[in-house]
């Protein structure tokens, strides 16, 4: 026993003895320190803690690798090299983490103040080495808040606009020599925008184009939100953070500046067994921060890579012809703003040129409306030069020069540039000519079509001719046929077919002056509303039936589209909690739709209402939530064709004289093929505070996307607010982050108008709130399906799962917090 115990002691310190050999240990302490040619190794073995020396170069440095020497991620101390191989790394006795020389001076320290003495030093998680306090293991100080030129899973980019305090990657000044170099990247927030910048000393050298919330708009391979990781934070103290994460943990994933300004993202190719750069910043010539000068456009793929926008001209033709594009471009025909502005005549009002896909100028300022609000407030604002609209971001305009334009090639943003009349003309003249045989026929066809449908008039083949016609010009009349740039034939082309003659004879049953009797002519008294595409009246036909009356007005040739859809729609849809089409009416440019007449017209007329509000009482508010969820059933699952509505929100849920709830506005919907259950589409459609993540950022819409719409809707009903103009303003939450935060807060009660509560019923809300949370989760695939909404809604005991964090718990940080965002649908976003 004792012979055996003895054995194993004198085999521990032999094997202690071995390790000290070895010189690989696992922590500095004050009595273990490391000397040159020892190393500190990472628990996995992957990260090294050491002295090295950079090719081509005999100074020593101290630093971090990973597997080897060739990709140093780290280095303390790079402005302080040592010229022999008798430096130490140890725990002074201040406890500070130091690099002594040969002579024992301190050449590099970890500089913390006031801290005990009894520390250690060791790698944490992921290449990050730290400064513990022994005893607590607190840490307190750690190498990845202090960068070198690599940025790290985790490692935070950060700023603070009220301490000024930055951290930042510094690039060294060659490959054989860390010492700092001229190049920096860091966060940068300029008028409510973040951005990632590259400086080369004070010159900005490359931008990330704005972020927003997904991803870097500037950078045309992040198309896909989320896939490169990254995150930007804010930590509440002021400090903006930009970081990533790795998408798995045996990836090995870098970006690291390089001593030629660029910014690397280098990945460990494990066949080939070397690091492999997979991305930079410096693909072209067009990366260059301002390369072509204001008011011009760099294209890597054209040659030269230069080019004045559309309306402008070089400000020095013989520069600019020799490649020097430093002067830039300037306006060729001055704007007619102040005519505007002074309400002269205005058919020379400005016009803006779009430009598709292009990493947006430097010096945006953002601003929380719609597109239609955005356009309208820069084409109003004399010093307003340029906007461009992103959901993520809202609205960003610009005010001076427009710098650093780059045209991607996939990616990037729509910006539209403020020009005069004369050159919108001229822009459309030179389109025309190319598109003119296009026009020819299509006219040929419209003609055709316009005169089958006058000698058929007052005839129901009327509509049917307008449809076909309508289809044969463009199929993209219809939303429902809009293919979204996906070759999947998922449309049902036979929707339209299948509508009978029959049908058509009774929708068409109305014609104008009927309807005109019936309003009053369109009276002002009977208004009841103004929808997305025209105002809607209240009518009452001569046997006594009311009726409402959309009517699309004259000048909106988008609303045709809409218009369409929703009759072919309605037609096949019958449901007691979807608001039923009567008839319809087609003469000259009137439109028209009518509906039955709902009495209490819509849902938000009631919740967010205080004074209405009280009349909703909890079993009312429950059938209503229930109403709206079977309406929406039906529409997925229970009728012959699936359809998503995606723009379910307050405004389209009418109620009838009990209250009962119907879904309405089906301009926006979108039939889906027997198979298909998710789609893709470049023009985004929907309402700000109801569209889901997926479907705002990258046009993915499914029954999903409608479930998330449908449990804001929820919260709303629930708790009397309206998302879209909720704001808490300490916290910048969205009313959805506020919920969340008060649920797990365990403090539900703060949630609900006091006047409403009903402790009765406090587990019924409770539930309401947990199901709503359920609906609005990140991802489209946690949230439930309407059916088992509806099952949860009815069945008070079944256990429901927890919720995980949903999406849009903060207010877009960059958004004024002044500005409302507005309730307006949103009809065209261009997409990406
Ligand atoms: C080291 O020096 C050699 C020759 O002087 C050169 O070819 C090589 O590029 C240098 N390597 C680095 C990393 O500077
Ligand atoms: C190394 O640097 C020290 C000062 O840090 C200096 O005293 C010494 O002479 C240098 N040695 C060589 C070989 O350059
Ligand atoms: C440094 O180490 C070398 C051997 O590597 C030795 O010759 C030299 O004397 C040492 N210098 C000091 C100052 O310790
Ligand atoms: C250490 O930090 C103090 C302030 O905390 C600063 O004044 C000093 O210059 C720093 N020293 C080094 C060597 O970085
Ligand atoms: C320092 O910490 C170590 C490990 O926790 C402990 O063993 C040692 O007693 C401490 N020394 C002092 C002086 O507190
Ligand atoms: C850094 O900038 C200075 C001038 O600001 C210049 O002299 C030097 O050559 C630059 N260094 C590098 C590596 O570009
Ligand atoms: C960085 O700026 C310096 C002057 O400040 C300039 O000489 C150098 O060429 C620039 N480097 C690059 C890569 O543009
Ligand atoms: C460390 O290396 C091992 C083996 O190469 C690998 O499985 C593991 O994922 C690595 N860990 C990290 C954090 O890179
Ligand atoms: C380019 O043009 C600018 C003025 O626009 C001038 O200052 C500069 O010297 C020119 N550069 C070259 C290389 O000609
Ligand atoms: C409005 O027009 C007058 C001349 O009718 C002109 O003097 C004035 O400058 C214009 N106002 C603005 C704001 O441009
Ligand atoms: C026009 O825009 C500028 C810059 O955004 C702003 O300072 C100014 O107040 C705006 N003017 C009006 C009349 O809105």
């Amino acid at each position: 026993m004792g012979f055996s115990s003895n054995m194993l002691s004198v085999l521990f310190i032999l094997f202690c003895y071995l390790l000290q050999v070895n010189i690989a240990i696992n922590t500095i302490t004050s009595s273990q320190f490391i000397k040159d040619a020892e190393t500190l190794i990472s628990k996995d073995g992957n990260f090294t803690f050491g002295f090295f020396s950079p090719k081509n170069s005999t100074n020593r440095y101290v630093g971090i690798w990973w597997k080897s020497q060739s990709t140093i991620i780290w280095v303390a101390n790079r402005n302080q090299p040592l010229n022999d191989s008798n430096g130490t790394a140890a725990i002074s006795e201040d406890g500070n983490l130091v690099v002594l020389n040969g002579q024992k001076q301190v050449i590099w320290t970890s500089n913390v103040s006031n801290i005990a003495t009894n520390t250690s030093s060791q790698f944490s998680d992921f290449g990050n080495l730290v400064l513990l306090e022994s005893t607590t293991g607190t840490i307190l100080w750690q190498s990845i808040q202090q960068p070198s030129d690599t940025l790290l899973p985790s490692m935070k980019l950060s700023i603070n606009q009220r301490t000024g305090k930055n951290v930042k990657l510094i690039s060294w000044k060659s490959p054989s020599d860390p010492y700092v170099g001229n190049f920096s990247c860091r966060t940068v927030e300029r008028l409510n925008i973040i951005e990632v910048f590259i400086w080369n000393g004070t010159q900005p050298y490359w931008r990330s184009g704005p972020w927003n919330g997904g991803v870097f708009t500037g950078v045309h391979t992040m198309t896909v939100a989320y896939f490169f990781g990254f995150r930007v934070g804010d930590d509440g103290a002021g400090n903006i953070d930009i970081y990533y994460t790795l998408q798995n943990d045996d990836e090995f994933l870098i970006y690291q500046l390089t001593s030629q300004g660029k910014l690397d993202e280098t990945r460990w190719d494990d066949e080939k067994k070397e690091m492999k750069v997979t991305w930079t910043t410096r693909e072209s010539e067009c990366d260059v921060y301002g390369i072509c000068g204001a008011f011009a456009s760099c294209s890597s793929l054209s040659s030269p890579i230069c080019s004045c926008l559309r309306g402008f001209v070089p400000r020095n033709i013989e520069e600019w012809s020799k490649h020097n594009w430093t002067g830039g471009c300037v306006r060729r025909t001055p704007l007619e703003c102040e005519r505007v502005n002074n309400k002269t005549t205005s058919t020379k009002e400005d016009g803006f040129l779009k430009l598709k896909m292009v990493k947006v100028p430097d010096f945006a300022e953002g601003v929380a409306v719609t597109p239609e609000i955005c356009r309208s407030l820069c084409l109003h604002n004399c010093s307003c030069i340029a906007y461009s609209h992103d959901s993520g971001i809202g609205c960003m305009s610009w005010t001076g020069n427009l710098l650093d334009i780059h045209q991607l090639q996939s990616g990037g943003l729509d910006l539209y540039v403020r020009v005069a009349y004369a050159e919108l003309d001229r822009g459309r003249i030179k389109t025309s000519i190319i598109i003119s045989t296009v026009i020819i026929g299509t006219l040929i066809i419209v003609i055709c079509a316009y005169f089958c449908w006058k000698r058929t008039s007052n005839h129901p083949a009327k509509l049917w001719h307008f449809i076909k016609s309508a289809k044969k010009k463009n199929n993209k009349a219809f939303p429902i046929f809009d293919q979204g740039g996906s070759p999947e034939n998922y449309t049902s082309d036979n929707a339209i077919g299948e509508m009978s003659q029959v049908k058509l004879q009774e929708l068409l049953k109305f014609d104008f002056e009927k309807l005109a009797a019936a309003t009053n002519n369109f009276h002002f008294s009977n208004k009841l509303g103004q929808g997305g595409f025209g105002p809607v009246y209240k009518g009452k036909l001569q046997d006594g039936q009311e009726i409402a009356v959309k009517r699309l007005s004259r000048a909106s040739g988008q609303g045709l589209e809409e218009f369409m859809n929703e009759v072919v729609v309605l037609c096949k849809l019958q449901h007691r909690n979807l608001v039923r089409l009567l008839g319809c009416c087609i003469e000259g440019d009137e439109k028209m739709l009518m509906y039955e007449y709902m009495p209490n017209k819509s849902l938000d007329a009631f919740i967010f209402d205080p004074s209405k509000n009280k009349l909703l009482d909890w079993r009312t508010r429950h059938s209503i939530i229930e109403g709206i969820a079977r309406g929406l059933l039906y529409l997925h699952r229970d009728s012959r064709l699936r359809i998503i509505h995606r723009d379910l929100k307050a405004s389209n849920v009418l109620l009838d004289e009990e209250l009962n709830p119907k879904i309405s506005d089906f301009g926006m919907a979108r039939i889906f093929g027997g198979r298909e259950h998710q789609a893709n589409t470049s023009r985004i459609v929907g309402t700000y505070g109801y569209m889901s993540p997926e479907y705002a950022m990258q046009g993915l819409f499914s029954e999903k996307s409608d479930v998330f719409s449908f449990g804001v809707l929820m919260l709303e009903i629930v708790t009397g607010r309206r998302n879209s103009i909720f704001y808490d303003f300490e916290n910048s939450l969205t009313l959805i982050g506020f919920v969340w935060i008060q649920w797990t807060d365990d403090n539900i009660l703060s949630l609900i108008d006091q006047e409403i509560y009903d402790p009765s019923n406090h587990n019924y809300i409770l539930r309401y709130i947990h199901i709503g949370l359920l609906c609005v989760q990140e991802h489209a695939v946690d949230r439930p399906a309407m059916a088992a909404v509806i099952s949860m809604l009815n069945s008070e005991a079944a256990l429901l799962p927890p919720p995980s964090k949903p999406a849009f718990i903060l207010r877009q940080d960059m958004l004024s917090s002044k500005s409302s965002i507005n309730n307006v649908s949103i009809t065209q976003i261009g997409g990406r």
